[in-house]
């Protein structure tokens, strides 16, 4: 099984400098120094950040000066825990100047998208029409959609630069949204290739009646979301993508005017205003409330706002200079790499505009004779150089499929031919291999980390595929 490189090679660009090297370095210092002492190179910010030292400690003596108490109550502990949380979802809003939304607290990303799916009023005359470049978690939406009786349309990226195909995407979106009621949903970042989807699509749905998912999990920990500009009816985030800790917080942003547009399928502890046992009948509570079931996070929620305050304590502007800056300088010295013979030793995947591209970053690494090596491999051995970077299709297969030009006759094939399975077994039936490296970069990521990465890539040089078999 191999793959041949199919196109050109990204060009060469101009000598890069790292912006603010200065700043960050210090802040690599005095932050997050225990990377270099574990002589870790961490490359997968797009999975998760890193949580700086400072955060810790001030969560920890947060906790250890005050007493808390179930939320939910008027009792002293209680309210404290109420005010810290309130205090803490306004701080979210005004980060994303969302003075428009409400802001419900959830457990991720996936649990914000999950509120929409179960919620959203799909029936026959809706359609939930999607990217093929989406993470599951926005791909599973679909089955709410269907189970009601709903239709689902992807439309694909374009295969030569991994970028929204714009005459099709307008038609789709216009011709569909004539009879039905459609539900859009984009990533405002690609969590595979890094591109940045033109936020131009949220008005243009907008426009023509859809509601807009903006799935922006991978796009705000390195990018401005100013909503007061862009209004998605919808967007996940997680809080751990941002600033490394917490884990297990993330949230649902909602649009005031489609909060009522969501219609919870059920009530839980904390969702309604009144239950009756015998009147079998509910109220729910006309504020983020309804969809926060259960006993928040409450001890946790507090750091989220110490989070946001860090990062504005350095700027996302900075920060999304900063993060441009190296991927550029990383996808400079890789495209130099090249086998004795002059072939590349690996292809970078997505457009050749940099400024259209957020920290992360898709491959694949090739022999001297032009065939690719298995992603596994290549994770493999980056593991043993304590190397963190990540392959296979990172929850989107969407892309992988376009990427390794897998057709939907061979996907149907394997399902269709199996009550159960999996990606390995799924490659090998289809006899294509498929699968990316992913490298993703953070702000303090610095020029070690880069020249460490192209020293291990460097091994690959002169190699043939199959004397790793
Ligand atoms: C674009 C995107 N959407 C959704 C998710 C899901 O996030 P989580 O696993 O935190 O729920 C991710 C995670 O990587 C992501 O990158």
């Amino acid at each position: 099984m191999s793959n041949q490189i199919l196109e050109k090679e990204i060009p060469e660009t101009k000598a890069i400098s790292l912006s603010d090297d200065a700043f960050f370095s210090e802040l690599r210092k005095k932050e997050y120094s225990r990377i270099d002492k574990n002589s870790e190179v961490y490359l997968d910010f797009t999975g998760g950040n890193i949580y700086p030292e400072s955060l810790i400690k001030k969560h920890h003596d947060f906790l250890l000066k005050n007493v808390f108490g179930n939320p939910h109550s008027i009792n002293p502990t209680s309210k404290r825990s109420s005010e810290f949380i309130a205090e803490t979802r306004q701080k979210v809003l005004d980060f994303f100047n969302a003075k428009d939304y409400i802001c419900v607290f959830t457990q991720n990303a996936t649990n914000a998208l999950r509120i929409v799916g179960e919620s959203y009023p799909f029936n026959e005359n809706t359609e939930y029409i999607l990217l093929s470049d989406n993470h599951n978690s926005v791909n599973g939406i679909r089955e709410f959609c269907k189970n009601k009786g709903g239709a689902v349309t992807y439309v694909p990226v374009q295969y030569h630069d991994l970028q929204i195909n714009e005459p099709l995407l307008k038609k789709l979106l216009t011709e569909h949204s004539k009879n039905k009621k459609v539900l859009f949903s984009f990533p405002a970042q690609s969590n595979v290739t890094g591109v940045k989807h033109d936020l131009k699509w949220v008005a243009y749905a907008k426009n023509l009646g859809c509601d807009v998912i903006l799935d922006a999990a991978a796009f705000v920990p390195t990018s401005r979301l100013d909503l007061s500009e862009i209004q998605p009816d919808f967007i996940p985030i997680s809080f751990y993508k941002i600033f490394g800790y917490p884990t297990g917080l993330g949230c649902l942003l909602i649009h005031k005017d489609s909060f009522q547009e969501l219609k919870k399928p059920w009530f839980a502890g904390g969702t309604v205003s009144l239950v009756s046992v015998n009147a079998q009948d509910h109220f729910l509570t006309n504020t983020h409330e309804r969809f926060e079931d259960g006993t928040l996070n409450y001890l946790d929620i507090p750091a989220i706002k110490n989070g946001l305050e860090f990062i504005e304590s350095i700027g996302m502007d900075k920060i999304s200079k900063r993060v441009h800056t190296i991927v550029e300088l990383l996808a400079h010295k890789l495209s130099k790499m090249t086998h004795s013979n002059g072939k590349p030793l690996l292809k970078i995947f997505g457009p050749e505009d940099f400024s259209k591209r957020g920290g992360n970053m898709i491959m694949s690494f090739y022999d001297i004779n032009g065939n690719t090596f298995q992603t596994e491999l290549i994770e493999e051995r980056a593991s043993l150089k304590n190397i963190s970077i990540r392959t296979g299709c990172f929850c989107n297969p969407g892309v992988d499929e376009i990427n390794s030009c897998i057709t939907t006759e061979e996907l149907s094939g394997y399902f269709t031919s199996h009550s159960d399975g999996n990606y390995h077994d799924m490659v090998s039936f289809i006899g294509k291999m498929r699968g990316s490296v992913r490298v993703s970069v953070g702000f303090i990521t610095n020029e070690n980390d880069i020249e460490k990465f192209c020293g291990f890539v460097s091994e690959f040089k002169d190699k043939d595929a199959s004397e790793f078999n």
